[in-house]
C-alpha cells in the first residue's frame, strides 16, 4: 500500500448476509479508491447504490467482505483494536447521514469529548469546542442535550465534532442533508478553506450539487461498482456531460447503462489499441453467439421502475421517485 496516499482501498466487497427470501444484498463489488492528501473527493450515486455501505468500510467501522483498506500506507485489517482507535484518531473523522452524537452529554462536551481523548485539559478543550460551535452559528445552543437539539443542530454538532481534532481526512456521509441552505452553505464554506487552507483532505457522499462542486473529482457509484469519473465542473443533475469512464487496477470497465445502449448492447467487440494516442476502440464484430439477443430485440431503458413502479416518461437514469438505479430490459417492441 502507497504510503503517500492518506486513503487507499484494494478491491472492496461487501454483501450483506440475509437469510430473507430475497436473499443476500450485494453492496459494493470490487472498488478501488485512493485519495491523496489534501484532496477532496465526492462519490455520489443514486439510493441505495452503497455509498454509506463504502463509507463505514474505508472508515474501519464495518469490515468489508474483502478487500483491504490502508491509511497512510498502513493497512488497517493488520492493526489491533488499540493501534486503530489510535490511528484514526491522529488522521481521521467522520460525519454521518445522522448526527451519532452521545446522549448523555450536552454539545459542548460532545464537541470537546475527541480532544479530552486526546490528553488535552477540561478548560483547553471547552474553549476549542465553544469558539468552533459559534463558527458553525451554535453559540447559543452548546449547552442543549442532542435530545432537545433539532436534526441540522445536531448535525452542527458532529461537524464540530469531527473538525477539532484538525484531521488529516474527513469522511462524510451527507453531511449537509440535515441543514437549511443557509447552515449547509456555512458548512461548505469551512470545508472548502479546510480544503484549501489547511489541506484537509475529504471523501464526501452526497447527493447535492454544491457538495459535489466542491470537490475537485467525484466519482459515480452504481449498484455497488464506480461507473465513471468527473471532474470538478460536476454537473449532478446532468451526470453524462462531464463523464470520464474509468477503468481499475484490475482492467475491469464498468459502462454506464446508456452507453451500453449507445453500443447497441451486449455483444462480441473487436478490440484495437493505439498506444501513441491512448486509444481503445472497440469495433462491433460477430453477432453469431449472441443473436438470442438479435431475435428478442435490443436493450432499452425500462420503461416501469421495478421497484416503486414508477412510470418513466423521458431518459433519466435513476427513479425521480424513489431514487433507484434505471435497468435496461430488452425491448420486446419490433
Ligand atoms: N444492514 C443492512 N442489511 C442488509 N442490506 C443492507 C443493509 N444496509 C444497506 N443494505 C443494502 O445495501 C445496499 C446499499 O446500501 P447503502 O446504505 O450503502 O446505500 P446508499 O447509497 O448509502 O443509499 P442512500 O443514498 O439511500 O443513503 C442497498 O441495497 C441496501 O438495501
Ligand atoms: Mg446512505
Amino acid at each position: 500500500m502507497n504510503q503517500n496516499l492518506i486513503l487507499e482501498a484494494e478491491g472492496l466487497y461487501h454483501v450483506y448476509e440475509s437469510s430473507a427470501l430475497d436473499g443476500n444484498v450485494v453492496a459494493l463489488r470490487g472498488l478501488h479508491v485512493k485519495v491523496r492528501p489534501g484532496e477532496a473527493v465526492a462519490v455520489v450515486g443514486p439510493s441505495g447504490s452503497g455509498k454509506s455501505t463504502l463509507l463505514k468500510c474505508l472508515g474501519g467501522l464495518m469490515k468489508p467482505s474483502a478487500g483491504n483498506v490502508a491509511f497512510q500506507g498502513r493497512q488497517i485489517n493488520r492493526l489491533t483494536g488499540a493501534e486503530l482507535v489510535e490511528l484514526r484518531q491522529d488522521t481521521v473523522s467522520f460525519i454521518f447521514q445522522d448526527a451519532n452524537l452521545l446522549p448523555d452529554m450536552n454539545a459542548l462536551d460532545n464537541v470537546a469529548q475527541p480532544l479530552r481523548h486526546q490528553g488535552t485539559s477540561a478548560a483547553n478543550a471547552r474553549k476549542k469546542a465553544e469558539a468552533l460551535l459559534e463558527r458553525l452559528g451554535m453559540a447559543g445552543r452548546s449547552r442543549g442535550m442532542p435530545a432537545q437539539l433539532s436534526g441540522g443542530e445536531q448535525q452542527r454538532v458532529a461537524i464540530a465534532r469531527a473538525l477539532i481534532t484538525n484531521p488529516k481526512l474527513i469522511l462524510a456521509d451527507e453531511p449537509t442533508g440535515a441543514l437549511d441552505p443557509i447552515t449547509s452553505r456555512e458548512v461548505l464554506s469551512l470545508f472548502a478553506k479546510l480544503h484549501q487552507e489547511e489541506e484537509v483532505a475529504f471523501l464526501l457522499v452526497t447527493h447535492s450539487r454544491e457538495v459535489a462542486s466542491f470537490a475537485d473529482r467525484s466519482l459515480e457509484l452504481r449498484e455497488g461498482r464506480f461507473i465513471a469519473q468527473h471532474g470538478n465542473d460536476v454537473d449532478i443533475s446532468d451526470l453524462s456531460s462531464t463523464r470520464e469512464l474509468i477503468i481499475d487496477e484490475t482492467g475491469t470497465m464498468t459502462l454506464p447503462p446508456e452507453v451500453l445502449t449507445q453500443l447497441g448492447g451486449p455483444g462480441k467487440f473487436e478490440m484495437e489499441v493505439d498506444d501513441e494516442e491512448q486509444i481503445l476502440n472497440l469495433t462491433r464484430s460477430d453477432r453469431g453467439e449472441l443473436e438470442d439477443y438479435g431475435e428478442r430485440g435490443s436493450l432499452v431503458l425500462a420503461g416501469v421502475c421495478p421497484a416503486c413502479k414508477h412510470i418513466y416518461d423521458d431518459n433519466s437514469q435513476e427513479c425521480p421517485s424513489c431514487g433507484s438505479s434505471r435497468p435496461m430490459v430488452i425491448n420486446s417492441e419490433p
